[in-house]
């Protein structure tokens, strides 16, 4: 069982349980994470900040409105360095306050601005607990996507005995360990670009392509759904980002998206480039919209883009490498030609122009690596992203064997 190296952001709200929190921070470090302790005004009248500041070897945060900690790490960074956002104890007013969407202390802020999960461990008397105020937000978070972790039933720090306490340390570790999954890709960082990119000609015009994202959105979400770290590098589209994906990053050209996925790979175990990276771009981007000439044409003179792939193989330390080529003939010659050509260790190959591939939701792939090939039938990009995480994880450890 292993957290190393994830990042989880404890919030700790004004109640009684706060002091088995300790002991969790205690226990997620064990296991390697890096915790952060967020808390209330309310969760210091139980529990002193210099004590969870000593059991996560971080400064704590208290308050929105801390000029120096926003200093360092303000909360917006805060909210996009996390990968899980616990928050335990969990009381019946601060789980009013994220039903409702408020943004009135750190906490409620950190938890609207980030995109990690959320998880919530309640810790309250029974007769709150039982409250349909209290139920109705809990069904809100759920439908928001949050996860209630407990609690448990027994007997209350007030002498009650019933439902409403806070789960152990314990419990809400291996839950967070659950959280991160056994999936195919765990512990792994990947980064996916998505989508066209746009080259300028002028301040109104741009030479693109018909890429959709959908399928680089697909991969990105599959690959989080198995357990890796996420970075969604996107050309110029209109897609939400998919749930699990840490870091995105939107660019427009080629030239700028190669900068972005330079940079996320040097970190990187697997890059897979989806994008449909446009080859040329023109040599002068005016600073004015051109005007027509009538009667004469006009005559773009255009440069080649890199080839963000060929400078990624080119590096010593590199990441694992997966490349997409969309063809209209020929498939397998020209994607095994470019699997040599471009030094990669997997390309997957799509037939384009018979309904299948741009802008469409189905799409059907044709997977090549050094020594073999598997054939992905016609399905939703979706299902077609899952079974591609599935054989890059393979060939990922084989390679890496
Ligand atoms: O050569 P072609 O554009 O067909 O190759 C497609 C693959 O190469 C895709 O994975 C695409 O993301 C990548 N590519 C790239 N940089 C370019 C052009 C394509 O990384 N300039």
């Amino acid at each position: 069982m292993s957290l190393a190296h994830r990042r989880i952001l404890l919030g700790v709200s004004g109640g009684i349980a706060a002091y088995k929190s300790c002991e969790l921070v205690r226990r997620l470090r064990d296991l390697g994470a890096e915790v952060r302790v967020v808390m209330t005004g309310s969760a210091t009248h139980f529990v002193g900040a210099a004590t969870f500041q000593a059991l996560s070897g971080q400064p704590v945060r208290t308050s929105l409105w801390d000029e120096q900690a926003e200093a360092a790490m303000g909360h917006i960074e805060l909210a996009r360095w996390a990968e899980r956002i616990l928050i335990a104890p969990a009381t019946a007013d601060v789980i009013a306050r994220l039903a409702q969407g408020h943004a009135d202390d750190l906490i409620t802020t950190l938890c609207l601005a980030s995109a990690a999960p959320l998880y919530l461990a309640p810790a309250m008397n029974q007769q709150m607990w039982a409250h349909p105020a209290v139920q109705a937000n809990l069904a809100t978070l759920r439908r928001h996507g949050a996860t209630v972790l407990g609690p448990a039933a027994g007997e209350q720090a007030c002498g009650d005995v019933g439902s409403g306490r806070m789960l152990e340390p314990l419990e809400l570790r291996d839950a967070l360990v659950a959280s991160f999954g056994h999936g195919e890709l765990a512990g792994l960082k990947v980064v996916v670009s998505a989508g066209p990119t746009f080259e300028d000609i002028d301040p109104v015009r741009f030479i693109g392509n018909r890429s959709s994202g959908k399928m680089g959105f697909a991969v990105a979400a599959a690959a989080a759904a198995a357990g890796a770290q996420v970075t969604l590098v996107a050309g110029p589209v209109s897609l939400a980002t998919p749930q699990g994906v840490m870091q995105r990053i939107d660019v427009r050209s080629a030239a700028q998206m190669q900068v972005a996925v330079l940079e996320a790979c040097a970190q990187a175990d697997i890059y897979v480039g989806a994008a449909a990276v446009g080859d040329y771009r023109p040599v002068c981007v005016a600073g004015q919209k051109l005007k027509k000439q009538a009667g004469a044409d006009l005559v773009l003179q255009l440069a080649e883009n890199p080839d963000i792939l060929a400078s990624l193989s080119a590096q010593s330390k590199r990441p694992f490498l997966v490349g997409f080529a969309a063809e209209t003939h020929d498939v397998a010659n020209y994607a095994r030609g470019k699997l040599e050509r471009k030094g990669l260790d997997m390309i997957a190959a799509n037939q384009v122009g018979e309904g299948l591939g741009f802008e469409t939701a189905d799409n059907a792939l044709t997977l090549y690596w050094h020594g073999g090939e598997a054939e992905l039938p016609r399905t939703d990009k979706a299902t077609l992203a899952r079974q591609l995480v599935t054989h890059v994880a393979e060939r990922y450890k084989v390679a890496r064997a």
